[in-house]
């Protein structure tokens, strides 16, 4: 199997009023080709800023990587003409159409005026952009916009395209278009690396999820395994803080299809297998132990279960701050 990028010990460090913020802290990855690789962390997680030491727009502070098969440090040329790269902000001149942003863009990868004209158009019907393709860009829709500067990073054919948060913004319906783009991307042998803060954008779209959270990627793999690492279900029982005080955690702990016991603020999660015959035992429990309920939930592991095992806080709560 070939790889598209491979990094070791990749870091890069922010001074900002003289503290040191490390923002990537000695990431080592291997994306396959062919493969719709994704970037799942919270705001501040170092995503953006491997995506653009991976594209060449930044420079580490340490480490090593090649992608498309050339080195980052010292063939930084070569792998710029072989991948896309779409930034959370696009790369749309917005007081152009869509069709005029690609004419330029393939002009400027060297293509003649007839080829970039048939590139335009091919990609406007490839991304279903016709009808609006001769307006003006600030006149789309967010998902319009989105479908067109996806468009625009894939003029000059790369191997390898890079998305920073591609549906961040946008409605289900648009999500769900540039989802189906993506996937369109991968089956004509297309590698996709994308960032993202979504859980279900990475459980349902990608292949493989690197979970990162400061600057570190905490768990790596396909998203059923990263969920089956997690145990069969998980109950989480509300408490008031005073029982939370109270609550040994060896009281659950010691029953045989309890995996894990995690003490939070006002809850306590259990990790568990067969969660439904396992709840009117846990009541019983609770009682004999004088621990007052508030709730009580089961539900089946999510990406964000696996987030919160490792790093002890939960990206759905990040994402809401
Ligand atoms: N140019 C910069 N100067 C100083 N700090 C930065 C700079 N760019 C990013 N950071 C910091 O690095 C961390 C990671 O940022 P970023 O890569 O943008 O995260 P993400 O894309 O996951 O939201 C954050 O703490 C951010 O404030
Ligand atoms: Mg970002």
């Amino acid at each position: 199997m070939s790889f598209a990028i491979q990094i070791k010990n990749l870091t890069k460090a922010f001074y900002s009023n003289k503290k040191e913020v490390l923002a990537v802290n000695g990431l080592d990855l291997i994306v396959h080709t062919g493969e719709i690789f994704g970037f799942l962390g919270p705001n501040g997680a170092g995503k953006t800023t491997t995506m653009r030491m991976l594209t060449t727009l930044l420079k580490p502070t340490a480490g090593t990587g090649h992608v498309v098969g050339y080195d980052l440090a010292t063939q930084a040329e070569l792998v710029r003409r072989r991948i896309g790269y779409v930034s959370q902000s696009g790369g749309l001149e917005r007081s152009a159409t869509a069709r005029e942003n690609l004419i330029l863009q393939a002009r400027i990868f060297g293509y003649s005026f007839q080829e970039a004209a048939d590139r335009a158009a091919r990609l406007i019907s490839a991304f279903e952009l016709v009808d609006f393709a001769d307006r003006y860009v600030e006149t789309y829709s967010g998902g319009q916009r989105r479908r067109a500067d996806i468009a625009l990073g894939l003029v000059h054919k790369p191997k390898l395209l890079f998305l920073d948060e591609p549906t961040v913004g946008l409605d289900p319906q648009s999500r769900a278009h540039v989802w189906e783009q993506i996937r369109r991307l991968r089956e004509e042998g297309t590698t996709i690396f994308l960032t993202t803060h979504y859980l279900d954008e990475a459980d349902n779209l990608c292949d493989r999820v690197a979970i990162v959270d400061r600057g570190t990627i905490v768990a790596l793999d396909t998203p059923s395994a990263l969920k089956r690492q997690i145990g069969s279900d998980i109950i989480t029982l509300g408490m008031p803080e005073t029982s939370i005080a109270l609550c040994d955690t060896a009281v659950f702990s010691s029953l045989a299809d309890v995996r894990e016991v995690i003490k939070e603020k006002e809850s306590v999660r259990l990790l568990v297998r067969q969660g439904e015959s396992l709840l009117p035992h846990l009541l019983r429990l609770c009682d004999a132990a004088g621990l007052t309920l508030t709730t009580i939930s089961l539900h089946h592991p999510t990406l964000d279960d696996v987030f919160l095992q490792k790093t002890g806080h939960s990206i759905t709560q990040e994402n809401n701050r």
